[in-house]
């Protein structure tokens, strides 16, 4: 692909992102929102250009080869296979039991069943059920795009964004029916409604720094709890090519919101452009939520929310006007530092 061909496509996508987030500033999450999924054409040209992009231009670009990551899709699967496959799922269940167990001693109360995730206590059963036959994967890919994940047969995959492509559900996550079962629009191709309790896994690659409201990347979070399995992950990558530190209170603060959720962070690991995290919906709610209680955040107060994912940008001054006007100057904007990750300005990583 010529230096061209990759800049046209990179400007496709932050333009959508910069359009998104100027709206957002100008009209609210909700009207903002609206607007952008009336935008067909827009948004069915992002999807070609992400799939080009992630396909023939990032492939070499987003490697890492350190502890044999190669990229943020491999990352993924690596963790589902070793969670799900080799005994790390165990490992947690044992793990939960044990501290929930010894909450209950110091409370000096019997198991309370509200303190479950669920009324019904089959949960911890169904949580604590092994993939003995190596059964596949089951996986929500959220935003999937090009739906990367499917080509392996460990996982069964429902690919899900918001305009469908080959093998990917029309879906819009964040305003989601979920309820008893799946139910399909008669074309086949839009979810209207996804079950409750019901994936092993949900995955959130690139996804949240999409959404310019920190209120609905907590809904993407909830909605992904809720479709989870007792004991199921959730896994995020998010952007950031700074150095681990940089935004570790950030890192901490979406610990603490998804802690209050229900989520234990089993992994966290800062590769090159990458944040990865492992979250796991908890067989003990009260086990998750034990963490944000004992850790002490007086000096964090900025970033903590209980309904709030915060990413970096939220704290940037807005030039929206200036966004929309001087695409061509994408660096300058707040959409291009979320972006940073990805070589949409690193002539040296294109490939072609
Ligand atoms: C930056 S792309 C990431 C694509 C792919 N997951 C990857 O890692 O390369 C973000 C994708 O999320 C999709 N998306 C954003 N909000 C969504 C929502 N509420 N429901 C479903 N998909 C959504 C967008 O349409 C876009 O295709």
């Amino acid at each position: 692909m010529t230096t061209e061909e990759h800049k046209r496509l990179a400007d496709i996508v932050k333009e959508t992102h910069a359009l998104l987030r100027a709206e957002y500033h100008q009209y609210g999450a909700e009207m903002a929102w609206k607007r952008h999924l009336a935008r067909n054409d827009v948004l069915q040209k992002y999807a070609i250009s992400m799939h080009k992009l992630a396909t023939k231009c990032w492939v070499d670009s987003n490697s890492d080869l350190r502890n044999g990551t190669f990229c943020r899709i491999e990352w993924i699967k690596t963790q589902c296979k070793e969670y799900f496959y080799n005994g790390g799922r165990e490992k947690y269940d044992k793990k939960e039991q044990e501290i929930n167990a010894k909450m209950t001693f110091f409370s000096a109360k019997s198991y309370d069943e509200s303190a479950t995730c669920e009324k019904d206590p089959s949960h911890i059963k169904n949580g604590l059920q092994n993939f003995v036959d190596e059964r596949k994967i089951s996986l929500l890919d959220v935003g999937s795009c090009y739906n990367p994940i499917s080509i392996d047969n460990a996982f069964d995959v429902t690919a899900i964004d918001l305009i469908p492509t080959v093998g990917v559900y029309r879906c819009d996550f964040l305003n989601i029916v979920i309820g008893k079962e799946k139910i399909l629009s008669r074309d086949m191709q839009e979810i209207y409604q996804l079950p409750t309790n019901f994936f092993d896994s949900v995955i959130f690659s690139l996804l949240l720094e999409y959404l310019p409201c920190p209120k609905q990347r907590y809904i993407c979070c909830r909605n992904a709890y809720d479709v989870l399995k007792s004991g199921g992950i959730l896994i995020i990558v998010s952007p950031d090519s700074k150095h681990v530190g940089s935004n570790a209170r950030l890192m901490k603060s979406w610990r603490y919101t998804l802690s209050k959720i229900g989520f234990m962070r089993i992994k966290y690991e800062k590769l090159r452009h990458i944040h990865c995290l492992v979250f796991r919906k908890c067989l003990y709610k009260d086990v998750a939520i034990r963490w944000s209680k004992l850790r002490f955040f007086e000096t964090d107060k900025k970033y903590l929310s209980e309904t709030k994912i915060f990413i970096p940008q939220d704290f940037q001054t807005i030039r929206f006007k200036e966004e929309r006007e001087k695409l061509n100057k994408y660096e300058e904007t707040d959409i291009a530092s979320a972006f940073s990750e990805l070589p949409f300005n690193n002539e040296a990583l294109i490939i072609e």
